[in-house]
Parts: C-alpha cells; sequence; structure tokens
C-alpha cells in the first residue's frame, strides 16, 4: 500500500511530521506494511496535512489530518479509499486542483521529490536530452519563441537574455539561480524546490548548455533550510546519474552546480546585491550597465534567472515553444504560479494562464476572505506592489494591464485585505520596509524612505494635510526616478496606490487634498 505524506515546509509546520509519526506507529501496532513516499505539497494549504492513498481509482485525498485522527482513518479502512469525514475523494479532482494549468508544477505533489526514476517516469530529463542534441543558438531561439518573460517580477523576455550571454565571448560563463524569494506572501519557489528540485537542476543544465556556461550557483534565500536540503540531495544524485557534471548526459560537456545559503538581507534578492553577496562581499547593489549578462559573477558573462523562470524551461524544451506559448494573453505568455495568501479562506499556490483576473484568485479559488468580510484590498507583487482595490478585481492578470493601473503582477505573490485593514498604516509600513532593507547606496532610498515614515504620520495626525501630501508625492516622484535599483525605485508603489485608492484613511476627503 502507498501513502503519501507531504514534506514541503507548509505542511511540515502543519503538522505533517507528527501526522507521518503517528501513521507509521499506528501500521506497526497494526502489522500493516505501508510504502510511505514523503511528497511535496499540492498548494492546497488548508487541507495541509493533506495524506493521499493510492488505490486503483487514482490518490484518493484525507485532510487536514491531525495524530488524533490516525487510528479512526484506520479504521475506517481509508487505506483502501473508504470513506471517512476527512475524505476529499479523488485529489486530482478536487476543483482547486483540477482546473489549473499546471505546466511548471505538474509534477509537484505528484512525485517523491528525491526519486530521478520518478522524475523521468513523469517526463522529467526531457528537455534536456532535447537541448543536448539542439545548437546553442537554437535553443536560446526555443526560449525566445516560447515568450517566457523573468518570473522573478521584472518580466525581462528570458531569451534575450540568454542571447546576450550566448554572444559574450568570455574564458568562463556563470547562470546563476535567483532563489532568494523575498517577497511576502510569496512562496512558489520555495514549493517548487521542495516539491520537484529536478526541474529547476534541469532547467540550469539546459540554460548552462544554452549559453556555453560551466558552472550554476543556486541562491538560496537562509530561511528555507528544507529547500537547502532537498536542493543539496538532489544536485548530489543528479551528478551521481550523470545529468550534471563533468559529462552531462553524455553530451560531452560541463554542467557543474551548487547551492549557496544567502546572507538573509532583502536586498541579497536584487540580481546585483546577490552576486556581490556570491563573492563573498556585503550585499549592496552595483550600478548597471554593464548588465550581469556581459559582467556578472566574478566579472563573467552571468545568466540570472529566478527560480520559476529556470522551472518553466524543462517544459518548453520538452513540449515545443508553441506549446507554452499557446498559453496566456498579449505579451504575456505561458502560465504563472500565483501565490494565495493573507486574508483567505483558502489559501495556496494557483497555477493559471496570465489573464485570469484577481476576481476570480480571490473568490473562485481563495473562497473569499477567512474572516467572512469584504475584501477591500489587495497586495500583488510583494511589498513592493501596489494595493489594488475591488474596482480592478477584473483586470486580467498581464504584465502589460496590470502596469496600465499603476500596479505589477511581480512574482505572482497576492495578499488580501478585509475591510478593517488601514491603509495608511500599509503605506507607513512599506516606507519603514525600505528603510530597514535598504541597503544604503542611494540617497533616495536611504534618507527618502526614513522622510517617507515621517510625512505620513504628519498626514495621518492631520498636520498641513495639503502641503504633507504634496511633499509625499514629490517624495515619490524622487524615489521612482532617483532610486539606484528596485528596492528604493517601486516603495512608491504601495505608498501610493494607497493614497489614490484609499484616502479617507489618511484623513483626506476623496478627491479633495489628494
Ligand atoms: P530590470 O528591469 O533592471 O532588469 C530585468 C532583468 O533583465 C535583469 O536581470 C537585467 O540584468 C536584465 N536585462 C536588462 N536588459 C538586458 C539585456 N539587454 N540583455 C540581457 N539582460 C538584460 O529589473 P531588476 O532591477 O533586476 O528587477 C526589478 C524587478 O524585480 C521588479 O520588477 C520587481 O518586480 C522584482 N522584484 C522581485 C522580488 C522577488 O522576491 N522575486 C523582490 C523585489 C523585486
Ligand atoms: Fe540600495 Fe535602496 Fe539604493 Fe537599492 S534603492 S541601491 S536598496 S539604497
Amino acid at each position: 500500500i502507498r501513502l503519501y505524506i507531504p514534506i514541503d515546509s507548509t505542511a511540515l509546520s502543519l503538522g505533517a511530521e507528527r501526522v507521518a509519526r503517528a501513521i507509521a506507529e499506528e501500521a506497526a501496532r497494526r502489522g500493516i506494511d505501508l510504502g510511505i513516499v514523503r511528497n511535496g505539497s499540492r498548494g492546497m494549504f488548508w487541507l495541509e496535512p493533506l495524506i493521499e492513498v493510492e488505490t486503483v481509482a487514482g490518490r484518493v485525498g484525507y485532510g487536514p489530518v491531525t495524530p488524533a485522527d490516525v487510528a479512526g482513518l484506520f479504521d475506517a479502512g481509508f487505506l483502501s479509499g473508504a470513506d471517512h469525514p476527512l475524505a476529499l475523494g479523488r485529489v486530482e479532482a478536487i476543483p482547486y486542483l483540477a482546473s489549473q494549468e499546471r505546466l511548471t508544477f505538474a509534477r509537484v505533489g505528484v512525485t517523491d521529490p528525491l526519486s530521478l526514476d520518478d522524475y523521468r517516469a513523469h517526463g522529467g530529463f526531457a528537455g534536456l536530452a532535447r537541448a543536448i542534441g539542439m545548437s546553442c543558438a537554437e535553443v536560446v531561439q526555443e526560449v525566445t519563441d516560447s515568450g517566457l518573460r523573468g518570473r522573478g517580477g521584472a518580466a525581462f523576455p528570458t531569451g534575450i537574455k540568454w542571447n546576450t550571454v550566448l554572444a559574450a565571448a568570455a574564458d568562463r560563463k556563470y547562470v546563476v539561480c535567483n532563489a532568494d524569494e523575498g517577497d511576502s506572501g510569496t512562496f512558489s519557489d520555495r514549493m517548487l524546490m521542495e516539491g520537484d528540485p529536478y526541474c529547476l537542476i534541469e532547467g540550469m543544465a539546459i540554460a548552462g548548455l544554452a549559453v556555453g556556461a560551466t558552472q550554476g550557483y543556486i541562491y538560496l534565500r537562509s530561511e528555507y533550510p528544507h529547500a537547502f536540503e532537498t536542493l543539496r540531495a538532489a544536485i548530489a544524485r543528479a551528478r551521481t546519474a550523470g545529468c550534471l557534471g563533468q559529462d552531462v548526459m553524455g553530451s560531452g560537456r560541463v554542467f557543474e552546480l551548487e547551492v549557496r545559503m544567502g546572507a538573509g538581507a532583502y536586498i541579497c534578492g536584487e540580481e546585483t546585491s546577490m552576486l556581490e553577496s556570491l563573492e563573498g562581499k556585503r550585499g549592496t547593489v552595483r550600478a548597471k550597465p554593464p548588465l550581469p549578462a556581459i559582467a556578472g559573477l566574478f566579472g563573467k558573462p552571468t545568466v540570472i534567472n529566478n527560480v520559476m523562470s529556470l522551472a518553466s524551461v524543462p517544459t518548453i524544451l520538452a513540449r515545443g515553444a508553441a506549446f507554452y506559448r499557446d498559453y496566456g494573453m498579449g505579451r504575456s505568455r505561458g502560465t504563472l504560479p500565483f501565490q494565495l495568501a493573507g486574508n483567505l479562506r483558502r489559501t495556496g499556490l494557483v497555477e493559471k494562464a496570465f489573464g485570469v483576473t484577481l476576481r476570480e484568485l480571490l473568490y473562485d479559488y481563495g473562497g473569499g476572505s477567512a474572516s467572512g468580510r469584504p475584501i477591500r484590498a489587495v497586495q500583488v507583487g510583494g511589498p513592493l506592489g501596489a494595493y489594488v482595490p475591488e474596482s480592478q478585481f477584473d483586470v486580467p492578470l498581464d504584465y502589460e494591464a496590470y502596469v496600465a493601473i499603476g500596479a505589477m503582477v511581480g512574482h505572482g505573490g497576492l495578499v488580501a485585505f478585509d475591510d478593517r485593514a488601514d491603509m495608511a498604516r500599509m503605506a507607513r509600513y512599506a516606507m519603514e520596509f525600505c528603510a530597514v532593507e535598504s541597503c544604503g547606496k542611494c540617497t533616495p532610498c536611504r534618507i527618502g524612505s526614513t522622510r517617507g515614515v515621517e510625512v505620513i504620520d504628519r498626514i495621518v495626525a492631520g498636520e498641513q494635510r495639503g502641503r504633507n501630501v504634496a511633499l509625499l508625492n514629490s517624495l515619490c516622484d524622487t524615489m521612482l526616478n532617483g532610486s539606484l535599483c528596485a528596492l528604493g525605485g517601486m516603495t512608491p508603489y504601495p505608498v501610493q496606490s494607497a493614497l489614490k485608492h484609499f484616502p479617507e484613511d489618511f484623513g483626506l476627503v476623496p478627491d479633495e487634498d489628494n
């Protein structure tokens, strides 16, 4: 009998380990021989720990399971898929999951994360095998044709970035995966690294072959110890199996890979700070140009991509650019794993093609607010993303459509707030966050963020509101245009969106002082 119990951080934090132990002990007591697979999470967090049993009808789920439920589950005959108050039926038929378009997350929660056989049985390494038979330029062209854009938030076309690195002449090139997933409400990188690490490894190997890089690094945020262990183990197994190393899958090509623990600062997720940190220095921002694609890690041409960008590549190579490009809308092609967080009934991961709306994600998937109160605002794209009001919930999630409303899709993180949220406090928090996390290299961010907190406090206190609102807008304008990187440059998004859409929270009369 085969049973799946997630080992993903989210499931662990909800008690999956205790449940796994209780199940193993109960099975031993009853003399039942169980094959327990520790899988990734399916991304339906309100059901975690979600236990799945393999039956003739498919994988049947039970959740959320606590150790106290275990004896009752055995009594009810859950190992043959019997009914029980926690029974969920066939997991893949649960509407939340069944209606998704899982391309990047196709294997997450399905396979044993560290089993190479399982990975291969579910289509793994088909993309790398195809890439090996192609020239570098053909692989880069395939990625360009797929329309894939940087999933870290900036949405720069991945193929064009790779082409710059391919064209740069150098004795050594690198691929660096940005896994410093620091945005509030985001967890897709972690879920993938813990649930399907070979997918990232394969994507990086393809990137290496495509641009002529022989060494890769995964820069992982220090708060992800489970992902660290999973990646380390997966890299070692992939190397032993010949999928990495001095002769990648018999191609005669070299690609080595290492995972490095991040330095624990938000700014280390900014690409040039990350390079400094990888080089063993303090994480401060480098001025661009030169682009990292020309002079990156140790001054060499470097592909820097987010986990999601690299993990999308195996599918693109395996199934072809046209297959991937068929999903999405406008210039936003493919799918994005949206991360539903904050005040929602059903938080979790929803991979959908671009074009889905916030309303669909919040209500059809999220089930509305957990508090039962109206959802007032959603911060989309991390702590530097705008607060989107209810009147804009029907705007399709597409990079350009979001820019048009002064927001950004970013890394696809959504944090929902109900009507009790004080948006002036949220705006103040954005400035404070910037002040705390600023690397200090440029004045608009280092000084502007602290002054921003003070000005917001004055507005809320009712001191010369008209004058201080003008001052805040002018300060935001300076930060937006004068900051060296996105931290200072994007802090105005949450601040100004709060001010624009929720002026009453600042003590302002709509359309008057603002
Ligand atoms: P950017 O717009 O300056 O650059 C985007 C990427 O394209 C960079 O990797 C850059 O090096 C590369 N690039 C630009 N022109 C190129 C060319 N001709 N050839 C090759 N490569 C080229 O954006 P930046 O400052 O790197 O990132 C800002 C974004 O990061 C924001 O949009 C924000 O959404 C996102 N962000 C993500 C966070 C996360 O946790 N995922 C946290 C904070 C911000
Ligand atoms: Fe550093 Fe802030 Fe300037 Fe970015 S904007 S370089 S974080 S001081």
